[in-house]
């Protein structure tokens, strides 16, 4: 008996000291715990169940909009900044929007630049960003350019401005607003790119917003695109890149994403896709154009704000597997074969670019034992856990 209890009590004794510390590790890690997982089953729960975000339309709509003639809001209504165009490129596109004269495009491609990135701005217009390379190898029409602000160091400022004059110069593909150019100026960035494109490239079938330390393979791009056209309904309602679903607001003070409760209350934004890469078609080009007019525009990171803008105008961003998002891709031709985007490529754009567009890795993988092969070869590369941060696994069967 006494025996017994003895071990009845130290059994107990034991249970409650694990108790006891799991509760104070959960007591000390509280903080984190609710940041990683606490706030994502918040948000996952949220999105699933609310489901649509029509809220947002009236909660982010500006008061009082008096439209001119132009269908342009006078900038005092606007709950947004027109800045002034320190360097542009009106005729990039042929010139004009719509008219006769204007080109025929294919997809306006804008690359997110900072000023003082001259060196990444080389390597994508000597790789992937080259427009005569895809006209002359495939026959479509891309127009490329760099959306900048002005550099945020006034001490730095007037000389990197007279090197990007310089530049601009010689290559014709910059254009620059008088923003600072900063991370929380990012979404008068993004007004940059979808005023732009209104005004100077409406006829562009495609327009992608991609950031520049990532890759984009434009000749699997280009397919894509046009196998889409080729559709019978043809493109419409196109949003496409890495999906975002149910991600919850950073509340944490000292995170560069954090999102006071007075400008995003609920506790999961809307989807949206990773601004390092995503194209849209014509008519969504035209709708979030339509929506930044509308909307305030105080949410100052680029991609949510999109999600914002999209859900006000009902159009929903689409998942593709080979849209890398924050991932970076491995090297392998059986990987080149499908890749969209990839980022994290600040330094190593040109041998990329060498041996993703070789000419024998498309001539490789034909067969059915070279399919098996590349199938295998995807399934060790991107579904095994030591490849983190990748595309998903599921694009190792397509
Ligand atoms: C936009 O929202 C911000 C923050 O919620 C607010 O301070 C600002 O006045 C609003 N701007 C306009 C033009 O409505
Ligand atoms: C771009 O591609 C064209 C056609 O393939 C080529 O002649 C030209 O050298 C390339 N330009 C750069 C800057 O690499
Ligand atoms: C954004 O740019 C404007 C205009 O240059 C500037 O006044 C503002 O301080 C910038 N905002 C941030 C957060 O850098
Ligand atoms: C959002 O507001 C605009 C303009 O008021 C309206 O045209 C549109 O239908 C609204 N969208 C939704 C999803 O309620």
């Amino acid at each position: 008996m006494f025996m017994n209890f003895r071990r009845i009590s130290k059994c107990q004794c034991m249970q409650l000291l694990t108790t006891g510390l799991l509760l104070s590790v959960v007591m000390i890690c509280w903080k984190d715990l609710d940041h990683h997982v606490v706030s994502h089953m918040r948000s996952y729960t949220y999105r699933y169940l609310v489901n649509s975000y029509n809220f947002l339309n009236s909660s982010y709509a500006l008061t009082s909009i008096h439209h001119n003639k132009k269908d342009e809001v006078s900038d005092v209504d606007a709950g947004f900044v027109n800045y002034p165009y320190l360097i542009n490129q009106p005729g990039k596109c042929g010139g004009g929007g719509g008219d006769r004269k204007s080109q025929d495009v294919l997809l306006l491609l804008f690359v997110k630049s900072s000023p003082e990135n001259f060196e990444r701005r080389q390597a994508i217009r000597d790789t992937w960003g080259n427009e005569s390379f895809i006209w002359t190898e495939l026959g479509a029409r891309v127009r490329m350019v760099f959306a900048l602000g002005v550099h945020p160091d006034v001490r730095r400022r007037s000389r990197v401005q007279s090197e990007l004059m310089q530049e601009d110069r010689a290559h014709g593909d910059l254009i620059q607003q008088n923003f600072l150019d900063t991370f929380h100026n990012l979404t008068s960035k993004l007004l940059l790119q979808f005023h732009w494109g209104h005004k100077y490239c409406r006829q562009a079938r495609f327009l992608m917003s991609a950031d520049d330390d990532i890759f984009v393979h434009l000749p699997n791009l280009v397919k894509y695109l046009r196998q889409l056209l080729s559709t019978e309904s043809g493109v419409k309602d196109l949003w496409v890149g890495h999906v975002h679903r149910g991600a919850p607001p950073v509340r944490r003070k000292d995170s560069k994403y954090h999102v006071p409760h007075d400008l995003y209350p609920w506790p999961s934004y809307p989807d949206y896709t990773s601004g390092s890469g995503y194209v849209v078609s014509g008519d969504v080009a035209a709708k979030i154009y339509h929506a930044t007019l509308l909307l305030n525009s105080s949410m100052y990171i680029d991609d949510v704000f999109m999600g914002i803008c999209a859900t006000a105008v009902g159009v929903y961003p689409q998942e593709h597997v080979y849209f890398s998002g924050e991932g970076k891709t491995p090297y392998h031709p059986c990987i080149y074969n499908h890749m969209i985007t990839s980022h994290g490529h600040a330094t190593d754009v040109r041998t990329l670019w060498q041996a993703a567009t070789d000419p024998t890795v498309s001539g490789n993988s034909r067969g059915f034992v070279s399919h098996l092969y590349c199938t295998a070869v995807r399934v060790a590369l991107l579904c095994l856990p030591y490849y983190q941060n990748t595309y998903s696994c599921m694009a190792a069967f397509t």
